[in-house]
């Protein structure tokens, strides 16, 4: 098979098929519960859109749910903070190495010196690379992030989620503690609250697969829309934006993604996964009912499959 637009073709016959089959792993998932407001999404849900760079997609399943970013905004935010501030100045602050630990957990800001975050994907690393985010206020921080996200998104007006907010704010309290353990280490500076409130905003931005794949696309594409032929990212960004989806993209499952589907990926705890196939495709998957390691279980069940079957796999 040449062309993506043969690919796709060929996967929208066959992806209805292919996607029921993997719902069935919604069973063996459970929705997150420890932001509420998470907890009423459909557990059962799948939907994948694939997008190439003329514009031809292919979808299945339940394309049209919204549903919040959480982590996958990980990858644009880690990207923002270096085109403000460079790799030199982000890297002082966050590490580049997997944990094998919870992706909220505080336990080697404790016991790893320097207590810098291991990495951007993980909690700690997230606060701590919007904290780097440029504006005056957290209310113009958060209008920079929400701006940069829909240009990516091809123009689409995506919208904070207020209830979920709302949710997180309310509840996030592990995220208060490693916020203050970054204090005390050195790492963040200012208002602990005024940083979490710019964090929960950014992981509470609704999208749907569609988008997701169009933001992709921009990361496939090595940082340019391709259809408007604009430069959003500067490339080296996305090289480093991949290669820490390829190692911790997948929170501690992140090599058996690797070795399985062989493709970058970031997921979130709403159930979305965020993939690409590097120079073609932009792809975005919701399936809310999540496995043992905190990803979608009928999301990883399908990508897996399809990269397996269309030879995706980088490696
Ligand atoms: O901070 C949280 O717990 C959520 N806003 C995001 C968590 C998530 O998706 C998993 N992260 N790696």
């Amino acid at each position: 098979m040449n062309t993506t637009a043969e690919q796709l073709r060929v996967l929208d016959a066959l992806l209805p098929e292919w996607l029921e089959d993997s719902r069935k792993e919604a069973a063996f998932g459970e929705v997150a519960s420890y932001i509420p407001e998470l907890s009423k999404a459909p557990h059962s849900a799948l939907g994948i859109h694939i997008l190439d760079k003329n514009g031809s997609s292919a979808s299945a399943g339940d394309c049209s749910l919204s549903f919040t970013l959480q982590s996958i905004s990980k990858v644009f935010t880690l990207i923002l903070a270096l085109m403000d501030n460079g790799e030199e100045e982000v890297f002082r602050r966050v590490g580049m190495e997997p944990t094998g630990d919870n992706f909220n957990s505080m336990l080697k800001l404790e016991l790893v010196r320097p207590g810098i975050p291991f990495n951007p994907l993980i909690n700690a690393g997230a606060i701590t690379v919007t904290s780097l985010i440029r504006g005056d206020s957290p209310a113009e921080k958060s209008k920079r992030i929400l701006q940069f996200f829909r240009s990516l998104a091809g123009g689409v007006e995506l919208q904070v989620n207020e209830d979920v907010y709302r949710s997180e704010l309310e509840t996030g309290n592990l995220n208060r503690s490693i916020a203050y353990l970054l204090v005390e280490n050195g790492v963040l500076g200012g208002s602990v609250e005024d940083v979490l409130s710019v964090y929960f905003r950014h992981c509470s931005i609704e999208c749907t697969c569609r988008d997701l794949a169009r933001m992709a696309l921009v990361l496939a594409s090595d940082g340019i829309d391709p259809f408007s032929g604009g430069r959003l990212i500067p490339r080296r960004y996305v090289q480093v934006a991949k290669t820490f989806m390829i190692t911790c993209g997948m929170y501690n499952a992140s090599g058996e993604f690797a070795i399985k589907a062989g493709l970058p990926a970031k997921s979130g705890v709403s159930g979305g996964i965020l993939t690409l196939v590097p120079g073609s495709l932009g792809i975005g998957v919701i399936g809310p009912a999540l496995n043992a390691k905190g990803n979608s279980s009928a999301g990883v069940h399908l990508l897996e499959r399809l990269s397996r079957k269309m030879d995706w796999s980088l490696f």
